[in-house]
């Protein structure tokens, strides 16, 4: 069974795992969000150089945890796109001079791909047909999954503009509060009442697209609300928005099983890792009988494990590597997991 090392840095986490056969053997992570913090976001080129630092240390460190060495490894994958450019480049060479110096074969993958797949490492292999919602700080879709590798992948619907990640993000800033926004809002909003302010639920209008997702327009209403509330309560407006942010991602999602009559409904990408975007997803579910898969909560964000696991499943289906001239697509739309 051939052992799988998957390189992630699409963005500010340096991630690297190791997969067998769908079950995680070890992983390491570096992150470079601290120095994005005083900026408000990523920048790109802080993001780029941070890589370069953290690369080989963290290859090193996810082989100590999985107590493996580099002559065990008969795999490489590696996020391909989408993602900073800069950033992509510096995995994708690490990947590409392992596999030049080993002869190892190399796979490069779609990110979100990677996002599904983490699924895998907890709940494994995924039913024939699936609903996934990929909420990340840069996508946020509807896709109609087969098995994730042969299949292509099916989207159902793509925010029309703002990703849900953003959303959170953005209103963060609004509310005074650090990035990444995600995480911080899902705190703050735990002491907050999610019923304090209605913020709109965008597109859920009798004539809206039944499942298409816009987050611009509720940042908006946020940001209205923030000016004209002299004595702002944080917390009350960061748990109605995280509310009107969950409504809405699990009410389409839920619409998106019963359009395709699948009964299982996987939900990924960073925003997944949301209090609230989970217990709400969960109890929705359970109404309509439906089977809800997130993974736990340090394979939603960015992370290596991801990668390998799709670059596991690849290899046991039998894909063609990538050739070595394979190169960065810092923003191709999903379809394909792997990228040649
Ligand atoms: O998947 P991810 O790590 O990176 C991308 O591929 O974009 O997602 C990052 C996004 C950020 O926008 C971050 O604010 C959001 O996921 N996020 C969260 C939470 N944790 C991370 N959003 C809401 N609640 C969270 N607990
Ligand atoms: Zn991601």
């Amino acid at each position: 069974m051939t052992i799988v090392l998957g390189i992630e840095t699409s963005c500010d986490e340096t991630g690297v795992g190791l997969v067998r056969d769908g079950v995680l053997l070890g992983q390491a992570l570096a992150s470079s969000m601290e120095e994005h913090v005083r900026f408000g976001g990523v920048v790109p080129e802080i993001a780029a150089r941070a890589h370069v630092y953290a690369i080989v240390p963290t290859i090193q460190a996810a082989l100590d945890d999985a107590g493996l060495t580099l002559d065990d490894v008969g795999a490489i994958a590696v996020t391909t796109g989408p993602g900073l450019a800069t950033a992509l480049h510096v995995g994708v060479a690490a990947a590409k001079a392992i596999a030049a110096a080993t002869g190892l074969p190399l796979y490069g993958v779609h990110h979100l791909a990677g996002h599904a797949a983490a699924d895998t490492l907890d709940h494994g292999p995924l039913p024939a047909r699936s609903v996934g919602l990929i909420v990340s700080g840069g996508h946020t879709s509807l896709l109609h999954v087969r098995d994730l590798t042969r299949t292509p992948i099916e989207h159902l619907s793509d925010t029309l503009d703002d990703a849900a990640g953003e959303a959170f993000d953005k209103v963060a800033r609004l509310l005074g509060l650090p990035y990444p926004g995600g995480p911080v809002i899902d705190r703050v909003a735990a002491g907050g009442d999610p019923t304090a302010v209605r913020f709109p639920r965008p597109l859920t209008g009798r004539n809206d697209s039944r499942l298409g997702f816009s987050f611009s327009g509720l940042k908006t209403a946020v940001a209205r609300y923030v000016e004209r509330t002299p004595d702002l309560d944080v917390a009350d407006t960061a748990a109605s928005f995280q509310e009107a942010v969950a409504d809405v991602l699990t009410r389409k999602a839920l619409l998106a099983c019963q359009d395709q009559r699948v009964d299982t409904l996987v939900i990924v990408g960073g925003v997944a890792a949301n209090s609230r975007v989970r217990s709400l997803a969960q109890e929705r579910c359970d109404a309509a009988g439906i089977e809800l898969r997130v993974p736990r909560l340090g394979l939603c964000t960015d992370n290596g494990a991801m990668i390998a696991a799709i670059g596991d499943l690849l290899v046991r289906d039998g894909a063609k590597p990538s050739s070595l001239d394979v190169t960065v697509h810092p923003t191709i739309e999903l379809q394909t997991a792997q990228l040649v």
